[in-house]
């Protein structure tokens, strides 16, 4: 029997009408959401991206992207999987059968893939970060990252990426992790973990911000992070924000639908996804606070680029009092925040061969993690073995990460824009963001189908074309 078979509503409240495995509590719905939501995309990329883009002004097209374009994907993805109530896949073909808008779920399976290839390898890297900040912490200064000279924490990165087994060996542990909880189910795995680690991410991003604010000097950090300086901006780098705020917010390759088929009937997804997206701005922007002050205070650069949560953070760390132990936490958080992350992009996959191909889960589940491991061991190996497999200019792992983020998502989310504004009915549309007519918010659904008709598909279709050079 898989763990779908399961009734979940025992509380006598309407939820899905099928006995499938859901999310129980409205709380437990907003917790996985943000949990997907919130993941190496705040502590990694929105960082490193901000440091190499120009700081505020980046940081200002990617807010407005997320409020344009990624918040209304994010309703749109959650509608169709709660009225779909099945996988990504599923959702579509449920709602516009004998079409080819299932395409849509499809290609966001295969993104779903691209994403886990080069995300379980960071995860990785952040696990065994984890292990030699502690091992720093005992060995005091001569420890492999107390040192405040990033030269030599380059050394220890450069000896971790490069070492094509060890690299294989942490993603391996990394997609067992995932796959221990998944195979738990949606409501007792995703559920019951993220309610737990959530509340733990906030008070440590909130520990290690107040440290880095109370450093002399940090105010330089700030004044990156909130004045604006334009010159950086190109259509490139707006492509680049764009494609963050679907990163960011899971968007545009199903993981919401497929967390939206959980949502129970009672969900408010207007204010839950809104909500769910304030959380996830509120946490980029801790992590930013908390990294940037310190970077300046210790005259470090802040265009470091992805290296910086690896490199450039190990060093300002050891260049505080009580560092190293604020370096641990450091880590053990952006563990916690990648978790919740990389369970709902295996979700994906596991809940189509799940509900579609009708395997059992834990068929479903260790099929998808050797997948995984196959496609993302191209990822793992691009800075040894693979280091000069560079199709289209890119190493696999810079491709998958590039691909995913600049050019499926994206594409993706203009799909489901047009799905829900076009292909659906306005009454219909009515029906399931106000549940049915209990919420009164009428006026709210009138302007979220205009900016999903015409406003969200067009700004997302020209960024995409410019940012990639295609509008000459
Ligand atoms: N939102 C996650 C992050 O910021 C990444 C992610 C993308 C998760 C797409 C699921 C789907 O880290």
């Amino acid at each position: 029997m898989s763990s779908r078979d399961i009734s979940p509503a025992s509380d006598g409240e309407s939820a899905a009408p099928q006995a499938r495995d859901i999310f129980t509590t409205r709380l437990g719905v907003i917790a996985a959401t943000l949990g997907s939501a919130v993941g190496l995309g705040n502590i990694w990329k929105f960082p490193s991206m901000t440091g190499q883009n120009g700081g505020a002004a980046f940081v200002l097209v990617y807010v407005l992207a997320t409020l344009l374009v990624g918040l209304p994907v994010m309703i749109s993805e959650h509608a169709i999987g709660r009225r779909g109530r099945a996988d990504a896949i599923g959702s579509l073909r449920k709602l516009a059968p004998n079409t080819s808008w299932w395409l849509v779920g499809a290609i966001g399976v295969l993104a779903a893939f691209s994403i886990m290839a080069f995300y379980t390898e960071v995860a990785g890297w952040v696990f065994a970060y984890i292990a030699t900040a502690i091992g720093s912490m005992f060995q005091g200064a001569s420890g492999a990252l107390a040192s405040t000279d990033p030269t030599t924490t380059t050394a220890v990165f450069t000896k971790l990426v490069t070492n094509p087994w060890l690299s294989l060996m942490l993603q391996w542990v990394v997609l067992a992790w995932v796959g221990a909880i998944i195979l738990a189910g949606v409501s007792k795995g995703i559920e019951r973990m993220t309610k737990r680690l959530l509340p733990l991410l906030f008070v440590l991003l909130v520990v290690v911000g107040i440290r880095s604010l109370t450093l002399p000097g940090s105010g330089e950090g700030l004044r990156f992070l909130f004045r604006p300086d334009f010159s950086a901006i190109t259509p490139a780098v707006v492509l680049a924000a764009v494609g963050l705020s679907f990163f960011k917010l899971s968007v545009g390759m199903g993981t919401m639908i497929t967390y939206g088929s959980y949502f129970r009937e009672d969900q408010n997804i207007p204010a839950t996804a809104t909500r769910v997206m304030l959380a996830d701005l509120l946490v980029s922007m801790l992590a930013g606070i908390a990294i940037f002050p310190a970077v300046f205070a210790f005259g470090f650069e802040p265009t470091a680029g992805p290296s910086l949560l690896f490199i450039t953070i190990p060093a300002v760390f050891a260049s505080m009092p009580g560092g190293s132990f604020f370096l641990v936490l450091f880590f053990v958080l952006a563990a916690i925040a990648a978790t919740g992350a990389m369970l709902s992009l295996a979700e994906v996959p596991v809940a189509y061969l799940n509900e579609q191909l009708g395997w059992s889960r834990k068929k479903a589940t260790l099929a998808t993690m050797v997948l995984l491991a196959l496609v993302g061991s191209t990822a793992a190996l691009s800075n040894s073995v693979l280091a000069d497999f560079k199709p289209f200019g890119k190493t696999m792992f810079d491709l998958f990460d590039f691909g995913s983020s600049n050019v499926m998502l994206p594409i993706g989310g203009i799909f489901i824009c047009l799905f829900v504004g076009w292909r659906w009915s306005y009454p219909e549309l009515k029906k399931v963001l106000s549940n049915d007519g209990a919420l009164r918010n009428e006026r709210f659904i009138a302007a979220f189908r205009g900016v999903v008709k015409f406003v969200s598909p067009v700004a997302v279709l020209v960024v995409l074309l410019s940012g990639l050079g295609l509008l000459g």
